[in-house]
Formats: structure tokens, sequence, C-alpha cells
């Protein structure tokens, strides 16, 4: 079977800082991987190329065999169609409703507001969201905030979910909500995963663990 994702020889520098030294990494259809790693080991800036959101120096990365865009609207069509992202702080737009923040990727693609609040709905009745789509940010929890923040990454039923897991006091049941909110949305829209993550709880339960080390795999 051939990777969703591959990535070879992936090497990021900041200024004398080597970030990202020689990585190969691959993802394969309904894969969920985690990608553990002590601060300041390169994940996230693993995570910034996986999603296109930032440039490799060298290295090369592929999307079903096809070398990523690597720049304008083809780049910005495939971030937004076969990628979902749930970043660190979530990222959601405190001056619109959790619904509006949801359908907000599907309305960037094209498609009609209403076709898009049919899909936010299933989505945020599996959630567990459906009483909360009336509200902003702000009157929401921070569990609520990441649900909202996982339904807007799969509102385009993308191929692949990346997720930055907040570093600070993470407890125990805070990722156990977010393992089974991910290993859901696995299951039923067959979306691979890569979660960035500090739990060996949740890592440990995925089905294939990478640790980064100094920008290399230990
Ligand atoms: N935009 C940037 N400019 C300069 N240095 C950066 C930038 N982003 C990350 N770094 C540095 O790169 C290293 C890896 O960062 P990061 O990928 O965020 O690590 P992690 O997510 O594993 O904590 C750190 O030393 C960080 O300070
Ligand atoms: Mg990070």
């Amino acid at each position: 079977m051939k990777p969703l994702i591959q990535a070879e020889h992936l090497c990021k520098s900041y200024g004398s800082l080597q970030v990202l030294q020689n990585l190969d990494f691959e993802l394969f259809e309904s894969e969920f991987v985690a990608i553990t790693g002590a601060s300041g080991s390169g994940k996230s800036t693993l995570l910034h190329l996986l999603a296109g959101l930032d440039q490799a120096d060298s290295g090369q990365l592929r999307f079903a065999g096809a070398p990523y865009p690597t720049q304008g609207a083809a780049l910005d069509r495939f971030r937004n169609q076969e990628l979902g992202l749930v970043f660190q702080f979530h990222h959601l737009m405190p001056e619109l409703t959790a619904l509006e923040n949801i359908v907000l990727p599907a309305l960037i693609a094209g498609r009609s507001a209403r076709e898009a609040e049919v899909v936010a709905h299933e989505l945020a009745e599996r959630l567990d969201l459906s009483e909360r789509l009336k509200h902003r940010p702000d009157a929401l929890s921070g569990g609520e905030q990441q649900r909202v923040a996982i339904a807007r990454a799969l509102i385009n039923r993308p191929k692949v979910v990346l997720a930055d897991e907040p570093s600070g006091n993470l407890d125990r049941a805070r990722s156990e909500e977010l393992y089974s909110l991910l290993a859901e949305a696995r299951s039923t829209w067959n979306v691979s995963v890569v979660v960035v993550t500090h739990s060996d709880w949740l890592a440990a339960r995925t089905d294939r663990r990478l640790h980064l080390q100094d920008g290399a795999w230990a």
C-alpha cells in the first residue's frame, strides 16, 4: 500500500539552529500516529511542514503520490480540502458562533451554507456539541472549544487530521477525551490522524508512535 503522506529527507533550520535533520515520515490511509518528544525537539515544526504552513529547506513531501503544492491557490485548496488542522490554541474566531466557526472551511471551499450546516450538525451530534452551537468560543469550556476545532477540521471530510496537543498541564481526562475524539474521527470518517502529544497514555493507544529527539527520530 502506498502512503498517503510521504516525507523524505526533510531539513529545516531557523538561522543556525537545525530543527529537523534529514527526517523521513510516512502516514498510511486511516492510520493513527502519535509523535512525542521533549519541548523544542521539532514536533510543531514537522507538523507545520506536513500541514503546508511552512516549507522545508530541503527534502520532499508527497500527498497521495503527488508533490505537495508549494504556494498560491493550489496550496490553499489542498490545505482546505485534504487536511484538517487542530492547533494548540484552537484559533477559533472569537466573533463567530461555534456553528459559524465549524462551517467556515466549507464556505471557503465554495459549498452552500445550507449544505455545510447539515454536515456541521452531524459532526456536532457526534462530538456532543449540539447544544453549544449558538455560543461564541468565550462562552465554551476548553474541552468544548477543542471539540469545535475538531469539528471544523473535519467539515470538509479531509483525508488527514493533524493535531498539535496543548502541552501545558495536560491532565489525563483531557488526553482521554482528545484520544476518543480522534479515534472516533478515524473510525467514523476514515481519516488518518497525526497527533503531537506529551501524553504517554495517548501515544500508547495509537497505531504507531514516533519519538522526536533534536529533530531526528530516536
Ligand atoms: N519561527 C521560528 N523561528 C525561530 N526558531 C524557531 C521557530 N519555530 C521554532 N523555532 C525553534 O525550533 C525548535 C523546535 O521548535 P518546535 O518545532 O516548536 O518544537 P516542539 O513543538 O517540539 O516543542 C525550538 O528550539 C524553537 O525555539
Ligand atoms: Mg510544539
